[in-house]
């Protein structure tokens, strides 16, 4: 089962509702793109590569929604939706690239009829679903080269198959490795405050059977500073073009500390995740959520009434902590200015 896909039975978009994960496998279905945005923003479905796919499923979904009977109306439509699902979430540059490739897509199919850009949308959607599952592959095959027999894998958040249309990034070179038959173990982060490692994660490792424990945050820098960590696995939301790292909240003091103690640090990252336009991550937009994600856990407050609280969803990580980079095309090394812009013109290429 795939994260995120479309019923070409019902004609709705489907997604394993992630917020019930690991008590309850439910499946929820879409018939509107707005349900679908609403989606994105209450993490129904999360990740960078899976609210990719799934926006680009939702504009599918606006297209065969809009009453429009010409090209010019039905492209007007397409543009509001596209508004509508890019605001859904604004640290994940793949939403964006997801909704302007399936625009693109749109004009490029003028003059062949309403019916054919509906058609075309639905199938370009598609092919981005698909081609996210093989790189993932890619990436996992890439980035299982730098992980030893008998290695212990320090990794954050949920970067697997529910973070993408299915496989994963960090944790697809974790699958991989494990499927070249090494023997490793993973620590994983609880991830505060919607704790997707100790929810999520640990559910995608146990049914593959993969030795792990799961790690209060907080635990990271004593398993680095004693030496139980050979590496430090993390994805990415964005990556600008000078290396910088946007990932979920905690990322930055993982690299931190694991440069302090020798520990090399990877995110393993999509081309479609590096944003070239942005020099560096202090432009990258980074979300912060409600508070009761911090002021509450499993639904219960937890603080005192009258607290408040800070959530942002993600940190920057800067390049100088930064081992190397994973991508579908290689490992890429720095200086990354150089070496991702390269990676991202061959990956076009492909
Ligand atoms: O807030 P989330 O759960 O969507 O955050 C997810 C992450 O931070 C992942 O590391 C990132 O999307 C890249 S992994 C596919």
């Amino acid at each position: 089962m795939r994260t995120v896909s479309w019923n070409y039975e019902t004609n709705q978009v489907e997604m394993i509702d992630q917020r019930l994960l690991p008590a309850v496998f439910e499946i929820a279905t879409f018939d509107d793109f707005r349900q679908v945005a609403r989606a994105i923003t209450e993490m129904v479905v999360r990740g960078a590569p899976a609210i990719g796919a799934a926006a680009a499923f939702g504009i599918a979904l606006a297209a065969r929604q809009s009453p429009a009977t010409d090209e010019d109306q039905l492209l007007a439509d397409l543009e509001s939706a596209a508004e509508i699902l890019k605001a859904a979430r604004p640290t994940a540059v793949n939403l964006a690239w997801a909704v302007r490739r399936q625009l693109a897509a749109a004009r490029a199919s003028r003059g062949e009829g309403v019916e054919a850009i509906r058609n075309r949308l639905l199938a370009a959607a598609q092919e981005i679903a698909d081609a996210d599952v093989e790189l993932n592959r890619r990436m996992g095959f890439h980035g299982a080269e730098l992980i030893a027999d008998g290695a212990t894998i320090l990794h954050h958040c949920n970067t697997g198959a529910l973070a993408t249309v299915d496989w994963g990034t960090a944790l697809g070179v974790i699958f991989a490795a494990h499927e070249q038959g090494k023997k490793i173990h993973v620590l994983v982060d609880e991830t505060r405050p919607r704790l997707q490692g100790a929810m999520l994660t640990a559910w995608e490792l146990q049914q593959r059977g993969i030795s792990h424990d799961i790690i209060a945050d907080n635990a990271a820098g004593h398993f680095m500073r004693r030496g139980e960590v050979d590496i430090v696995l993390v994805g990415s939301d964005r990556t600008a073009a000078n290396g910088d790292v946007a990932n979920k909240i905690g990322t930055y003091k993982l690299a931190v500390v694991a440069k302090e103690n020798g520990v090399p640090f990877y995110p393993v990252v999509p081309t479609s995740t590096i944003d070239l336009e942005l020099a560096n991550g202090d432009l990258i937009p980074i979300e912060e959520r409600p508070q009761d994600e911090v002021l509450c856990v499993a639904g219960q407050r937890i603080a005192p009434e009258g607290s408040t609280a800070r959530n942002p969803a993600f940190d920057v990580t800067p390049h100088r902590y930064v081992t190397g980079i994973v991508t579908e095309v290689g490992i890429v090394y720095p200086p990354f200015v150089k070496h991702l812009r390269e990676a991202v013109e061959k990956a076009q290429g492909q």
